[in-house]
């Protein structure tokens, strides 16, 4: 028995706003934003188009290229921080809006490391158990209602889409993840967050004026510790699995900003063209970067059967992951 990610897909919403546009919002410039964060414009939902509408379209596109029904799907995870309610899951609207009836749903909570612990819980379920055969794996994200457009140190970092990836078992013996690392540290909670909204600060009228419904970040503290937790998590998947790095076709990281996505892959010697990046065009996606990444890769022609490639990921917790998977 084999597992195989048999299709991908990816959504990105039709509005595109620049870093010209940001200028009218806050005191910003997009030559800061462009040498800060490699940024150039992201993407934002419409009002009524929820969290749950983006990872509809990426699913609808993977099981779209895999030729899979969704009343095949064993199981559906969500990866976000911006479910479409506190409860219930995104997976069960996802469920219902694709009509996925026989699907076992709910959602991962890892923050921008979401898809990649969504992949471990993935592989594992379809290995330990012969009631999964199909798994329905999505990091998707509206970040446009929980950033604080009068902050201009986190509201110009962040962009909304949606990503999927179907994994299925297989009759032969090819493994499509070789090894994964992850990790968490919760002495970190308050230098990323959402701090109300919760049963430890319920919304109030208080909570609201002091703007705590949005997300909050130490922006130059998780710089040094997003480089120093994806290489080491990088070293640790690739030693598991004998890899070298310079055997890799591939890194494709969390794409939160350039400058940290070119520190790793120095640190890595990974050589920049092996490295993938489309930062520029979506911002920081959070739990759907990688898949989008992914996706574009994929329909772009630029993985091949048989690639090495190493993903990676830092976030809010703080957790980080990575995934070393041959492409098969
Ligand atoms: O998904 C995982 C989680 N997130 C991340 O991985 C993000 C990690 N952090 C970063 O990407 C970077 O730290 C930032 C892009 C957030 C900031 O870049 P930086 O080079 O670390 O800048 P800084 O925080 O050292 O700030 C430099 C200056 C500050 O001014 P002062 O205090 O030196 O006068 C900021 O107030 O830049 C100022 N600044 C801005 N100026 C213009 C901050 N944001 C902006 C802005 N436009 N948008």
């Amino acid at each position: 028995m084999g597992i195989r990610i048999v299709g991908i897909g990816s959504y990105t919403p039709e509005r595109v706003l620049t870093n010209k546009d940001l200028e009218k919002m806050v005191d910003t410039s997009d030559e800061w934003i462009s040498t800060r964060t490699g940024i150039k414009e992201r993407r934002i939902a419409a009002d009524n188009e929820f969290t749950s509408d983006l990872a509809v379209k990426a699913a609808q596109r993977a099981m779209e290229m895999a030729g899979v029904s969704p009343e095949e799907i064993d199981v559906i995870t969500v990866a976000s921080i911006t479910n479409d309610r506190v409860f219930p899951s995104t997976a069960c609207f996802v469920q219902k809006k694709i009509g996925a009836a026989n699907a076992v749903c709910f959602d991962v909570q890892a923050a921008c490391s979401g898809l990649l612990y969504s992949l471990e819980v993935a592989n594992n379920m379809l290995k330990g158990s012969s009631k999964y055969k199909t798994f329905l794996v999505i990091g998707a994200e509206k970040l446009s209602t929980i950033v604080d457009w009068q902050d201009r140190n986190t509201c110009v970092l962040f962009g909304d889409g949606a990503s999927a990836l179907l994994l299925k078992k297989t009759d032969d013996d090819k493994e499509c993840i070789l090894s994964t690392n992850l990790g968490s540290d919760g002495n970190y909670t308050d230098i990323l967050h959402l701090p109300a909204g919760g049963s430890a600060m319920p919304a109030s009228h208080e909570t609201i004026d002091q703007r705590l419904h949005y997300l909050k970040m130490g922006g130059r503290e998780v710089f040094k510790l997003a480089v120093n937790a994806m290489v080491s998590s990088c070293h640790k998947a690739l030693a598991e699995a004998n890899v070298k790095a310079s055997d890799l076709a591939w890194l494709v990281p969390h794409q939160a900003n350039l400058r940290i996505l070119q520190a790793v892959a120095e640190r890595l010697e990974m050589p920049v063209d092996n490295v993938y990046v489309n930062v520029n065009k979506y911002g920081n996606t959070s739990a759907a970067s990688i898949g989008i990444a992914l996706d574009e890769m994929l329909r772009g022609g630029k993985i091949h059967k048989g690639d090495l490639i190493l993903l990676t990921a830092f976030g809010g917790g703080l957790t980080w992951a990575s995934t070393l998977l041959r492409w098969c």
